[in-house]
């Protein structure tokens, strides 16, 4: 394991107290992140991509991409050949970043960690990649996400193994199972960062 150590924003991102910790870890680390996310071999971005393919054939399907950051969860998407892909994130700062990205969002905005989820039923899928996570969306947010898709649609997420280290964010999955709100089609383990020889598991839900 390299790389943490001596990386201030990767080392903080998980000791973080509250959510307002959060937006100004990633106020402050919006500049270098791409470059601190490429040099530790990121690879939650990919799957997750690789992974709605398998269950989204169609390629022009509107997605949301919850927790965009920069945009490297949007080009993931992009490189996988989806083509209508809204964003947003809590963080004006990671969204400038990913306004810079040519022909990947459709749409970015920047919104409140009290109404982190203000869009609308149209989308086929959500992604949320890195989003899911202590500190950051509670394990509330997935039974919240999964309101905002009609019957069908699709939900993305990573929980990373620090995040797995709490029962209640597997436990809400198995709930919306449980209770028929949801299907879990795929629950596979992988890498996550490779540098700092994080896993992440890879869930996709649809809507029932
Ligand atoms: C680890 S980064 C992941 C960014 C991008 N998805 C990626 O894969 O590179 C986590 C992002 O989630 C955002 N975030 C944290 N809590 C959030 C919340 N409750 N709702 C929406 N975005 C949130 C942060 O501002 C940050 O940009």
């Amino acid at each position: 394991m390299t790389g943490q150590q001596d990386n201030p924003f990767l080392k903080q991102a998980y000791k973080l107290d509250s959510q307002q910790a959060t937006k100004e870890l990633y106020r402050d680390w919006a500049e270098s992140y791409d470059d601190t996310m490429a040099s530790h071999d990121y690879r939650t971005p990919a799957r997750c991509a690789e992974a709605l393919l398998r269950h989204l054939p169609d390629r022009t399907a509107p997605i949301f991409d919850i927790g965009c950051g920069t945009g490297i969860s949007g080009m993931a998407l992009a490189g996988a050949g989806f083509a209508t892909i809204d964003g947003s994130d809590i963080s004006e700062e990671m969204v400038d970043k990913a306004r810079n990205l040519a022909g990947v969002y459709r749409n970015l905005s920047v919104v409140s960690l009290e109404n982190p989820f203000s869009f609308d039923n149209s989308y086929a899928a959500i992604t949320a990649m890195g989003v899911i996570a202590e500190k950051h969306a509670p394990p509330e947010a997935i039974s919240q996400l999964l309101d905002k898709l009609s019957a069908g649609g699709l939900l993305v997420f990573s929980l990373n193994n620090h995040t797995l280290e709490n029962p209640a964010y597997m436990a809400a999955c198995n709930a919306a199972a449980q209770t028929g709100k949801a299907e879990i089609l795929e629950q596979e383990m992988g890498p996550h960062i490779v540098r700092l020889g994080m896993t992440s598991r890879i869930m996709v839900l649809k809507k029932l």
